[in-house]
């Protein structure tokens, strides 16, 4: 929990490859950047504190998701990428931590290959979002931001 009571503090958290958003497969995943991405969300919900990291690296998002909750955000919105369905450690990093966790992928997984229809992370998350663009990443918020009045 945040030390005041109306601060809300959210960290996005982006897995592998979402550094290229903006230029990677645009027919998939569109052509914003991250960076745009987030600035969008800022510009969106004054009232919220966005944490942004982004790392190629597993170790160090299991590494941010920890110190994300350690440091009291009140929850994480998460992209681990193509980590989503191969991840256990991503998996013990979500259920280890007690701030809510919400799944996020820009592009409908579902409906995609099928090495995409598993995700090892979605038990451990709060809830999944995907398949709207971008605007995924607004409905996690949406979601978390919910989660934070009714508690
Ligand atoms: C993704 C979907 C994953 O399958 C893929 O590996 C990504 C992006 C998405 O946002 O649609 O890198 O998480």
């Amino acid at each position: 929990m945040s030390a005041e009571k109306n601060h809300v503090r959210i960290a996005v958290v982006n897995g592998p490859n979402l550094n290229l958003l903006g230029r990677r497969e645009p027919g998939i995943y569109g052509s914003t950047t991250l960076e745009q991405c987030l600035e969008g969300l800022r510009t969106r919900y004054p009232e919220v504190e966005f944490a942004e990291f982004q790392s190629n690296i597993e170790g160090e998002l299991v590494t941010r998701l920890q110190q994300a909750a350690a440091e009291g955000y009140d929850g994480i919105v998460l992209n681990a990428a193509a980590y989503t369905h191969t991840s256990v450690a991503l998996h013990d990093a979500i259920r280890a931590i007690d701030i809510p966790v919400v799944e996020v992928h820009i592009s409908n997984v579902a409906a995609r290959e099928p090495f995409r229809h598993v995700s090892l992370i979605a038990a451990a998350c709060a809830g999944s979002i995907s398949g709207f663009g971008l605007d995924s990443y607004r409905l996690a918020v949406e979601a978390l931001l919910a989660m934070k009045k009714d508690a």
